[in-house]
């Protein structure tokens, strides 16, 4: 499948591997580069810019096809080292970067003087069209199914991909709620021109996350994530579990009057504990509701060409019986 996705990073099939916190390290950005997909490593995992410059240099000892840093740029007071971070990215000869928050308009000048393309996510059409006119190269609309920070406005992507379609010139992938085939040939039909997915590769045999998350994972339906930090206007699509109920619990009883310290425990620091640890009550992590359609654990070969395979099958048999 040629789009201008393929073309605009240079791989075989238009299915990019979004960034995930304590998830997106070399082993799976790899493994979905590999496969023809875009893996992508986590920024901000690694802890300063020479982490990031190392596990950079581990990606490209796993793979020759190219593959892109997520920098997700928070709405904290004490901000990382983006400039080094984006040094980092530069130094490494990695050609895509896919941002996501706030705007990322400060840092393209020197991304796209040494040739790297920017794609940043949004979950709506007006910041897509705000990315477009600062001169990203692509986005990743990210709707409401998604998991992680799905935005404020909760629409779904069957009305936010054509919506994104009509407005932009840039090309855009599908992200939120994409798990296989089917999911590929209706963002395509909706005018996207690939897919991102998160929750989908973090049930895979590459994905260097404890057995329960994948597990997790495989049990959990569609109907078992909330969104949790709404009154924060920081909303996060997680997976229920006991810190989920305790936080949405402690949201009821404050109401307005919730800061961020009243939640500390069940969201500061537990990513590392889940990912790594697969200590699962230790906190809220991000999962989409896509969880629903997620069965198996394959490897991420087997999840792409599964995925390219039946894309293929739907638009020559399915698709094409109708249009007969
Ligand atoms: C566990 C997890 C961690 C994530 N961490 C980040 C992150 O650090 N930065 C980011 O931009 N997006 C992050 N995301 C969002 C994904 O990149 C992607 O946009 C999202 O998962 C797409 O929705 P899906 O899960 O339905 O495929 C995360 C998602 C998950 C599931």
């Amino acid at each position: 499948m040629k789009t201008r996705i393929t073309e605009l990073f240079g791989i075989e099939h238009p299915i990019i591997q979004g960034g995930m916190h304590y998830v997106g390290f070399a082993e799976l950005a790899a493994a979905v580069s590999n496969a023809g997909g875009l893996g992508m490593i986590t920024g901000l995992t690694q802890k300063t810019p020479e982490l990031l410059a190392n596990e950079i240099r581990r990606c490209r000892e796993m793979t020759d096809k190219p593959f892109g840093v997520n920098l997700t740029f928070l709405p904290t007071v004490s901000s990382p080292d983006y400039p080094g971070y984006i040094k980092a990215i530069i130094d490494g000869g990695v050609k895509a970067v896919e941002t996501a928050g706030n705007n990322p308009q400060k840092y393209l000048p020197a991304l796209h003087e040494a040739g790297v393309k920017v794609i940043h996510k949004c979950t709506s059409v007006r910041h897509s069209l705000k990315a477009e006119s600062i001169g990203c190269d692509a986005v990743s609309v990210d709707g409401f199914e998604c998991g992680g920070h799905p935005g404020e406005d909760d629409v779904p992507n069957f009305i936010l991909l054509p919506r994104a379609a009509d407005s932009l010139k840039i090309p855009f992938v599908a992200s939120g709620g994409m798990a296989d085939g089917r999911s590929l040939v209706a963002a395509v039909a909706l005018g996207a021109e690939g897919i991102n997915m998160g929750t989908r590769f973090i049930a895979t045999k590459e994905a260097p996350v404890h057995q329960n998350v994948k597990d997790a994972i495989v049990a959990a339906t569609e109907l078992d994530t909330r969104l949790v930090m709404r009154p924060l206007r920081n909303t996060e699509r997680v997976l229920l579990n006991e810190p989920a109920k305790r936080l949405l619990a402690k949201e009821a009883a404050l109401g307005a009057n919730l800061k961020f310290e009243d939640i500390i425990d069940e969201v500061a620091g537990v990513y590392p504990r889940i990912m790594t640890e697969g200590l699962m009550e230790s906190g809220v992590w991000s999962c989409g509701m896509v969880a629903g359609l997620i069965h198996d654990i394959p490897t991420v070969k087997e999840l792409i060409d599964t995925i390219m395979r039946d894309a293929d099958a739907i638009i020559r048999k399915r698709l094409a019986g109708f249009a007969g």
